[in-house]
């Protein structure tokens, strides 16, 4: 696959990605729970209301929204919200990286992961697929370690 895969959801031609199928259908649904998850963002501050969804190697998926707060900087992004909440569950772990997140605007805006969530989904799975939707808004796919080229990881 080229490094950068634009305007709709390629998956992996359905090789298996640890013990998931990623199929393109299976990452559109991750971005339609991306898009249902951006309903319940709190974001008073911005009105910028994002929803991410994440893949993880059992085949579950978690959601994720932003969560601003009066104090700005505690604001949590909707794809750290999501990745927390799957190793909260148990389904990513020091053994099994994430395999895939989708981040979407709830409005359809341009949404591609902030500095400090491509480090987070780089330390969880330097080999994940993000898509998001670009500035030209169409969906791009996109490996972790392609938008984080170098990302510090302290464990190989
Ligand atoms: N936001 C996310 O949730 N994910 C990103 O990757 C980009 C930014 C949120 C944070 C803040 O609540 C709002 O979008 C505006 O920056």
């Amino acid at each position: 696959m080229s490094a950068r895969a634009e305007g709709g959801c390629t998956g992996n031609d359905g090789e298996a990605f640890m013990n998931v199928r990623v199929t393109p259908k299976l990452l559109e649904e991750l971005l339609e729970s991306a898009q249902e998850a951006s309903g319940r963002a709190y974001a008073p501050f911005s009105n910028f209301c994002v929803g991410a969804a994440v893949l993880t190697s059992d085949g579950r998926v978690f959601l994720g929204c932003n969560v601003e707060n009066s104090s700005y900087g505690l604001t949590n992004c909707a794809e750290r919200t999501a990745i927390f909440t799957a190793i909260a569950e148990g389904a990513i772990t020091a053994e099994r990286d994430l395999v895939a997140v989708a981040v979407v605007n709830k409005d359809g805006v341009a949404c591609s992961p902030c500095g400090a969530c491509r480090q987070v989904i780089y330390e969880f799975g330097p080999e994940a697929l993000v898509l998001f939707r670009a500035k030209d808004l169409t969906i791009t796919q996109v490996k972790a370690e392609e938008l984080l080229p170098e990302g510090f990881r302290l464990r190989s």
